[in-house]
């Protein structure tokens, strides 16, 4: 068979949002689509890898030749990774909430004359920083991505350090640039060596395509 610059790899990749439930019909979420992370799943499987996409809630069809695993919370997500490795390159495009709500009642909570409830928030793990520092099985290349609204590089810097992974893809989600949602991405590669690499606007799907063809080399 032909070989494709993937083939025998395993890929593993988050995308979407998470859902943190405030009760069981309440959640915190975000804008994220899945949009990026989706097409990156798909261009690794037509690379010839083998991929594990952990999806967040979104609208998106599952990428064809992708083994899907769906999740709603950031634990849920955490434990799903931690289930896909080992991984050769895992890529964590996922918009996972930085905090669910602390306490997480059954019951449907109820307008009343006390007013509002407070909503007292907790910090969800962070995957990404989780499986980078990993001292066994850590995925030879490991790529996180940050969505930023100023200062786009400097903060992606220091992501890159903070996290311990080798490659950020950096864009601004600002509202005006429509990224969030949409179907086009402006993206800065950041690597560990303080490389900085920008790439014109493109589709979503062509960014996929070029961060893939770099991840293969
Ligand atoms: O810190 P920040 O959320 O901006 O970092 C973004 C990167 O970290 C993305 O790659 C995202 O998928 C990942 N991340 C994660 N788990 C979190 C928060 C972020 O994997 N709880």
């Amino acid at each position: 068979p032909e070989e494709k610059p993937l083939s025998g790899r395993h890929l593993l990749v988050t995308s979407g949002p998470t859902h943190e439930p405030i009760d069981p019909v309440r959640y915190l979420a975000n804008r994220s689509s899945g949009k990026q992370g989706h097409a990156i799943a798909a261009a690794a499987a037509a690379a010839g890898a083998r991929v594990t996409l952990v999806s967040g809630p979104v609208t998106l069809p599952d990428p064809p030749g992708v083994a899907v695993v769906r999740v709603e919370t950031a634990r849920e997500m955490l434990e799903a990774v931690e289930a896909a490795l080992p991984a050769d390159i895992a890529v964590f495009a996922a918009a996972v909430a930085d905090w669910r709500p602390a306490a997480f009642g059954d019951q449907k909570i109820k307008k009343g004359p006390e007013g509002p409830p407070p909503l007292a928030l907790t910090e969800n793990p962070d995957i990404l920083a989780t499986i980078a520092r990993r001292t066994e099985g850590r995925p030879p290349l490991v790529v996180g991505f940050a969505a930023e609204t100023t200062d786009v590089i400097a903060h992606a810097r220091a992501k890159i350090a903070r996290k311990g992974c080798d490659l950020i893809v950096a864009n601004d989600v600002s509202a005006a640039t429509g990224v969030m949602g949409g179907d086009r991405n402006s993206v800065h590669l950041i690597g560990r060596d303080g490389s900085l690499e920008t790439w014109p606007t493109m589709g979503k799907d062509e960014v996929a395509r070029r961060l893939v063809a770099r991840l293969g080399q």
